[in-house]
This record gives structure tokens, C-alpha cells and sequence, in this order.
């Protein structure tokens, strides 16, 4: 079948690259909907695990359904001592994200009789990702800091047992159901550059640890997750609340993006920003107030009238950040964070694309040279564009 090419997009934008059930973006009013579920009800009334369920199959589960999802993921927590001392080998300056991608892409070692077309395949592989990444992320982080990684703890939730095995501590039920809401907040987001490498790793018919591994690797990046280390990064760069108008005019002026700020799909404030904006007073209220917010208050309320007039607003990345430090997260494990929870997004597109699937392959433009003939070295210009020349 020959396709006419349509015209080049830089970044895709406006361009559909697929067709998907699982959420959508109003970017015009600011509402985002998993399965049709607003999500601030979802971050409200469910956990996370009951979203990634919503997500990854369609629809809410009963409570039998829930029970038998939770139990199941909860039976695969732990490990193999051969992934933690994996872990061990890694240089503990690395970067955990780096960290995270290796290790996911390491299941695809011990559990690798793909069976794509078995649904038994199919949810083992959901229960195992979603139960065991939050485990290899938190020995990681033990690791690192000279200690072993301690065991999952089987009476605890999701989100407390991930804070409970990072911090050593049980949480205090409301960081724990915070931590779960903001797990609920970033477990998908549409077509966004991790999703869409996810599905086309997915398109290729590879196991899906290497699907999600390479989600994680996109994610990584400073114009994706990674803006939310950029953020606090830029809190304490600015200081102070007197000194945002000088930050911000100098941003604008060097023509610096404002880290967490800005957003292809939102020209609006992001709905999770507000959400998180609120989880972060309640957590202030209850642990004591972070002066950096303040800051970031002040920053939101001189860039609207700097950035939004062009529809630039805080992105669920702007707050989060506050949210993760308050619950004692340290800042290079938040891009990792935001990878437990979309990996339930990451998954849900998996099975999508399996469901429907043809690879990915799109077309180009060429610029390059017409034919050229080929010469041998002595005949050679000097300037042949190698950087060691
Ligand atoms: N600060 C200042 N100006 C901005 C910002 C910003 N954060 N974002 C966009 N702009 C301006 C940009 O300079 C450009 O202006 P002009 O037309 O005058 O040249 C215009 O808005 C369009 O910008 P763009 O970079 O072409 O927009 P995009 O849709 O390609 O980029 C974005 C979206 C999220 C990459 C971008 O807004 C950005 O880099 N933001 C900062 C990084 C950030 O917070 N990333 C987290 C994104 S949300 C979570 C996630 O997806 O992971």
C-alpha cells in the first residue's frame, strides 16, 4: 500500500499517532479523565492500584476483583537476590532512573517465555511490573546509602509498604494516602513522549519489561519527568519571594523555560497541579510549612501575567515536587516516583496496542546529500565534518 506523506510536524504536535480509549486531555478547560473518570474524583476515592486496574483492563473492579488485584501484586513484591545484587554492582552516584531502567529491563531475563496472545501472560507480566518496581527502586536507594535492602511488608498498602521500604519507617497514614493520591495523579497522561516510546517498543511485538524499560528511559529526560528535580532546583535558586520578578524577567528576557511551567496539551493551569497544590497544604498543615512554597506561590502568581497570556501555566510537575520532599523523598528519586505510577499507564497502552497492533513506522523528509561518489581517503577535503578532524 503506498501512503501519501502528510506534512512535517516538529514534535508531532496536533498529529494523531494512535487511537486510545484509556484517557483524555480538555486542554482548553483543564480536565483530564482516565477512562472517563475525572481525575480529580479518581485522586479523591480511589487508590492507585484500583486506577491502574481502571486503566490497564477498562473498567473500576468490584470489590472481589479489587481484592484479587491487590493480593496479587502484593504475592510479588520481593525480589530475586540476583536483581539486588545486581543493584550492588551499580555505582551508587549513578542516577536512579538509570537504575530503574536497568532493572526493568532485567525481568525480561527472568521471566522471559513471552506469550503475548495468553491473557494469563498478559496480567502476570501487569502484577509483576507494577508489584516489583517500587521494590528494585527502594533497594536501590539503601543500596547506595551502604545498607541492604529490607523486605516488602506484606500488611502494608502499596503506597505506604513503597515509603515504609525507602524510609526504614511505617508512614503516617495521611503521607501514606497522599503519596498514594499523587501515585493516582501521574499514572497516565495520554500520547506524552514515555507513552508513545512505550507503544512503539510495544509495536514491535518485544516482552513488555523492555516496554517499560524504555519508557523509563524517556521519561528521564529534563522536558519530561525530569522537570520535577528542575523545579526545586530553581526554588532554591530563587531563594526568596522578593527576589521572583528579577528571576522571572530574566528568564523570559535569556529566553530560560521556567521549569514547571508550560504544556503542549494544557493552556490552562494543569488539573494536577491544582490537585497537588492542595495535597501539599495539607501536608504543610500537618508536618509543618515549606518556605520554598511561598516562593512558588509567588512565582505562579507573577508568570500569569508574564506566561499567561500565552497559555503557560503550571504543569503537574511544579508542585509535585514540594508534595515528595514534604513526604521525605529525596529529589533524584522523584522522576523514579513518577515512574512507579505510570508504569499502570505505560501497561494499559501495552495492552492497547497489542490489542490493535501494527509497528510503527513512520516516514522522513530527507535533506541530506543527493548521490554522491565515493572517494578513497588521500582525495578527501580536510573539512570533513569529524569533530577530532
Ligand atoms: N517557560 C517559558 N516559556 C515557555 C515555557 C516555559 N516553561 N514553555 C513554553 N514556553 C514558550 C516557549 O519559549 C515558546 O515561546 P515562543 O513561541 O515565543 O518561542 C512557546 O512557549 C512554545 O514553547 P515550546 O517549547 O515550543 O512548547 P512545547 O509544546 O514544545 O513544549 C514543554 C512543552 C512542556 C516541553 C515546555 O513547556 C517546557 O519545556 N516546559 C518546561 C519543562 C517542564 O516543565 N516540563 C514538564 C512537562 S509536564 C510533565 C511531563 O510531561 O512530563
Amino acid at each position: 500500500m503506498t501512503v501519501e506523506p502528510v506534512g512535517f510536524r516538529p514534535g508531532l504536535e496536533g498529529v494523531p499517532a494512535t487511537q486510545s480509549a484509556i484517557s483524555n486531555i480538555d486542554g482548553q478547560r483543564g480536565v483530564l479523565s482516565y477512562r472517563g473518570y475525572r481525575i480529580d474524583e479518581l485522586a479523591a476515592h480511589s487508590s492507585f492500584l484500583e486506577t491502574a486496574y481502571l486503566l490497564i483492563w477498562g473498567e473500576l473492579p468490584d470489590p472481589e476483583r479489587l481484592r484479587n488485584f491487590q493480593h496479587s501484586v502484593q504475592m510479588h513484591r520481593r525480589v530475586s537476590f540476583r536483581i539486588r545484587d545486581m543493584l550492588k554492582c551499580f555505582p551508587a552516584g549513578g542516577h536512579p532512573m538509570d537504575a530503574l531502567q536497568a532493572s526493568a529491563a532485567s525481568l525480561g531475563l527472568f521471566y522471559s517465555n513471552r506469550a503475548l496472545d495468553d491473557p494469563e501472560y498478559i496480567s502476570g507480566a501487569v502484577v509483576r511490573l507494577l508489584a516489583k518496581i517500587p521494590t528494585m527502586l527502594a533497594a536501590f536507594q539503601l543500596i547506595r546509602r551502604g545498607q541492604d535492602p529490607i523486605q516488602p511488608r506484606d500488611d502494608l498498602p502499596y503506597a505506604s509498604n513503597f515509603l515504609y521500604m525507602l524510609t526504614e519507617r511505617e508512614p503516617d497514614p495521611l503521607a501514606a494516602r497522599i503519596f498514594d493520591a499523587c501515585l493516582v495523579l501521574h499514572a497516565e497522561h495520554t500520547l506524552n513522549a514515555s507513552t508513545f516510546s512505550a507503544r512503539v517498543t510495544a509495536s514491535t511485538l518485544t516482552d513488555p519489561y523492555a516496554v517499560v524499560a524504555s519508557a523509563v528511559g524517556t521519561l528521564a529526560g529534563p522536558l519530561h519527568g525530569g522537570a520535577n528535580e528542575d523545579v526545586l532546583a530553581m526554588l532554591e535558586e530563587i531563594g526568596s519571594e522578593d527576589r521572583v520578578e528579577a528571576y522571572l524577567d530574566g528568564a523570559i528576557k535569556e529566553k530560560r523555560k521556567v521549569m514547571g511551567f508550560g504544556h503542549r496539551e494544557y493552556r490552562v493551569k494543569d488539573p494536577r497541579a491544582t490537585i497537588l497544590q492542595q495535597l501539599a497544604e495539607t501536608l504543610f498543615d500537618r508536618f509543618g510549612h515549606d518556605q520554598m512554597y511561598d516562593v512558588a506561590r509567588r512565582l505562579e502568581s507573577v508568570a500569569a501575567d508574564r506566561l499567561g497570556p500565552k497559555g503557560i501555566y503550571p504543569n503537574v510537575d511544579f508542585y509535585s515536587g514540594l508534595v515528595y520532599r514534604k513526604l521525605g523523598i529525596p529529589t533524584d528519586l522523584f522522576t523514579p516516583v513518577f515512574a512507579i505510577a505510570r508504569a499502570a499507564g505505560w501497561l494499559a497502552h501495552w495492552k492497547e496496542q497489542l490489542g490493535a497492533n501494527r509497528i510503527y513506522r513512520p516516514t522522513q523528509i530527507y535533506t541530506g546529500y543527493a548521490e554522491r561518489q565515493w572517494l578513497p581517503p588521500e582525495s578527501r577535503s580536510s573539512d570533513n565534518g569529524s569533530p577530532t578532524g
